[in-house]
């Protein structure tokens, strides 16, 4: 990309200061990776906070990891507050925390549906607003949460899961519309198969619960992907460069996928 591409693409970015939660490894990372890239510095949040210590040591650029539980709102208050004090305020907030496990809906146990509606779910929530109340006073403000493909078209084995994420979608919608007047846009990336930690745990499940190889499973995934390969966290950190930026200024309230075509709505 020449330089006056890239200057659009990212526009106003430079200078910013971001919040990625479940940033210490994949997804996440590569969009902390991404956000440094631009110029932005990167608070790193992250349960595993040994890992994210590892991400910021890596990324560099001013990046610093911060201990965070996005289910507990007095961790995230007081993550979002050492951030504030460490970069003298932030402007982006990126909520991509989140987990998954796999079974058979009738087999769903109740602990297992608490747990990824905890993180994915209440996660978004909970970070969502401590961040907008912030920034509805600091009169700036963007965010991002990572939903799912899996918000578009409910998954066989993942029902709690497609839950989860059709939440975050909603959620986005409505904060996006009650604080558009205050200039502050909310969106969401839907990413597809992508080759994360948490997608190797899914394969291993899945080759169990359908009786087959873990390459038959793969294969599965490529084969309902137009763009022909898995996908990879740089292809969703891009899209949330993006999202982050002025040239997203008049985009609010999306779910945008990002997914190599796989059939959505
Ligand atoms: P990952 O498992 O590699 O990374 C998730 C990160 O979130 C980890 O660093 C983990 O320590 C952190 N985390 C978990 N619970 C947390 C909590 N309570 N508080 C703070 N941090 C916590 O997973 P991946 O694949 O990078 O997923 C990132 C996001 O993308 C998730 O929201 C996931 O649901 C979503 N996603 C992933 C897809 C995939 O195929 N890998 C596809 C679509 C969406």
């Amino acid at each position: 990309m020449n330089k006056k591409a890239i200057e659009f693409y990212a526009a106003g970015l430079s200078g910013k200061r971001a919040i990625v939660t479940g940033a210490a490894s994949g997804i996440g990372k590569a969009i902390a990776t991404a956000l440094a890239q631009h110029g932005v510095r990167v608070a790193i949040a992250d349960l595993d906070v040994a890992a994210a210590e590892r991400a910021a040591l890596e990324i560099g650029a001013g990046s610093i990891a911060v201990s965070i539980d996005v289910t507990n709102r007095a961790a995230v208050e007081s993550a979002f507050d050492a951030v504030s004090a460490a970069f003298g305020g932030y402007d982006i907030l990126v909520a991509n925390a989140g987990v998954s496990t796999m079974r058979r809906a009738l087999d769903i146990t109740d602990d297992e549906w608490k747990f990824v509606f905890d993180v994915n779910s209440r996660g978004v929530f909970l970070t969502n607003q401590v961040a907008a109340r912030y920034f509805l006073g600091a009169n700036t403000g963007v965010i991002v949460n990572t939903a799912s493909l899996a918000a578009k078209v409910g998954a066989p084995f993942f029902a709690h899961y497609s839950a989860s994420k059709f939440a975050v979608l909603g959620w986005t919608q409505a904060l996006a519309r009650e604080l558009a007047t205050a200039g502050i846009r909310v969106n969401a990336v839907c990413p597809g198969f992508v080759r994360t930690a948490m997608q190797k745990r899914e394969i291993a499940w899945e080759a169990e619960l359908r009786g087959v190889s873990s390459e038959r499973v793969i294969a599965d995934y490529i084969a309902q992907t137009p763009l022909g390969r898995l996908e990879e966290p740089e292809d969703v950190a891009g899209v949330v460069v993006f999202l982050c930026s002025d040239a997203a200024r008049f985009m609010t309230g999306q779910g945008i996928n990002v997914t190599g075509g796989v059939y959505t709505t």
